[in-house]
C-alpha cells in the first residue's frame, strides 16, 4: 500500500543542524523528506541500514549534493525526479561561515563563502523550480540570517552572501507570483550548530536546533514573506540600525572614530 503523505519537502543542508532538525521535525509530522547535502552525517541514525539512501517506508531519502558543484547539477534534479512528480515546499538551508581575519586578511574567502552560501542558493532554486511549478501553491524558502539586521565584525563573507539571498528571494518573490509559488526568508538567531559551536564570543538567546526547527516549521503554515526569530533578537538589532554610532562603539571597544 503506498503511504500519504502530507506534503513532499526538499530540505538542502540536512546532514546537520538546523538543516538535520528540521528534516527531523517534517518527518514527524508526516511529510515525505528528501534530505541533500554532501555527507549523510547525522541522517546516518535516520536512514534505513538495508538501503543506506531510504528510510524503512520511504519518508525520508538521501540525495546527495554539494550545491558549489555545477557539474552534478543535473544527476540532482533526475534524482529529486524519481522520488517525486511535484515539490509542495523546498527549505534551502545549506550553508557555511568564515569569518574574515583583517589583520591577514584571506581575500579569496569572499568569493569562497558567497560561491558556497549565494550561487548555491541560486542554483539550488534553478534544479527545484520546475518540480515547484509543478506543485499545487508551493512554497520556496532560503535560509538567510539575522546577521543581515546590524554589522557584525568580521563576518563581511558570510553577512553578505545572506544579504545578497535576502534580496534575491524578495525579488524572486515578485517573478514566481504568476506561478502561484510563495517564497519565504528566514532569519535566524543564533542556533546550537556545528556552525556556531566555533564562534568564541557570546551568542545571545542561543536557542537548540529542535527549538529553531519547530518554530520555523510552525511560521512556514503562514507562508510569511519573512521569518526572522527569535524576536528578542530582532529588537536589539533594530535598535542598533536605530543608533549605529553606539553599535560600532560596542562592537569595537571604542577604539574607532564615530565622526
Ligand atoms: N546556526 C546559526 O546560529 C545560524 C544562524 C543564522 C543562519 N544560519 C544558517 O542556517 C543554515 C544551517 O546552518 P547550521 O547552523 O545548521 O550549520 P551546520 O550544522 O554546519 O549545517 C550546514 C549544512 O549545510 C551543508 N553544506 C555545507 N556546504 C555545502 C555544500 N557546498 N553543498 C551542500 N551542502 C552543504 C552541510 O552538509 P555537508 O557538509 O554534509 O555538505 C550541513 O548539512 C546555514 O545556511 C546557516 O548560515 C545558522
Amino acid at each position: 500500500m503506498t503511504r500519504q503523505f502530507k506534503g513532499t519537502v526538499w530540505i538542502t543542508g540536512a546532514s546537520s543542524g538546523l538543516g538535520f532538525s528540521l528534516a527531523q521535525t517534517y518527518l514527524v509530522n508526516g511529510w515525505k523528506v528528501i534530505a541533500s547535502s554532501r555527507s549523510k552525517g547525522e541522517l546516518k541514525l535516520l536512514l534505513d541500514s538495508e538501503n543506506k539512501d531510504r528510510s524503512a517506508q520511504d519518508g525520508l531519502v538521501f540525495v546527495p549534493f554539494d550545491m558549489s558543484d555545477k557539474h552534478g547539477h543535473s544527476d540532482v534534479r533526475v534524482q529529486l525526479e524519481k522520488e517525486c512528480s511535484s515539490l509542495d515546499l523546498a527549505i534551502l538551508n545549506a550553508g557555511t561561515c568564515e569569518y574574515l581575519e583583517i589583520e591577514n586578511p584571506d581575500w579569496s574567502m569572499m568569493s569562497k563563502i558567497n560561491h558556497i552560501n549565494y550561487l548555491g542558493l541560486v542554483n539550488s532554486v534553478e534544479i527545484c523550480l520546475p518540480l515547484l511549478k509543478k506543485g499545487n501553491k508551493s512554497l520556496l524558502v532560503g535560509v538567510s540570517s539575522q546577521a543581515v539586521n546590524a554589522p557584525f565584525p568580521k563576518a563581511e563573507a558570510y553577512g553578505a552572501s545572506k544579504a545578497a539571498i535576502r534580496y534575491f528571494l524578495s525579488s524572486l518573490r515578485m517573478d514566481l507570483k504568476q506561478f502561484n509559488i510563495d517564497v519565504s526568508c528566514v532569519l535566524p538567531g543564533f542556533v546550537d550548530t556545528p556552525l556556531t559551536k566555533k564562534n568564541e564570543f557570546s551568542m545571545p538567546f542561543l536557542m537548540s536546533s529542535e527549538a529553531a526547527a519547530s518554530r520555523i516549521f510552525n511560521a512556514l503554515k503562514n507562508r510569511p514573506f519573512e521569518y526572522a526569530f527569535p524576536k528578542r533578537l530582532s529588537v536589539i538589532l533594530y535598535l542598533a540600525r536605530a543608533f549605529p554610532k553606539t553599535w560600532l562603539r560596542l562592537n569595537t571597544n571604542g577604539s574607532h572614530s564615530t565622526k
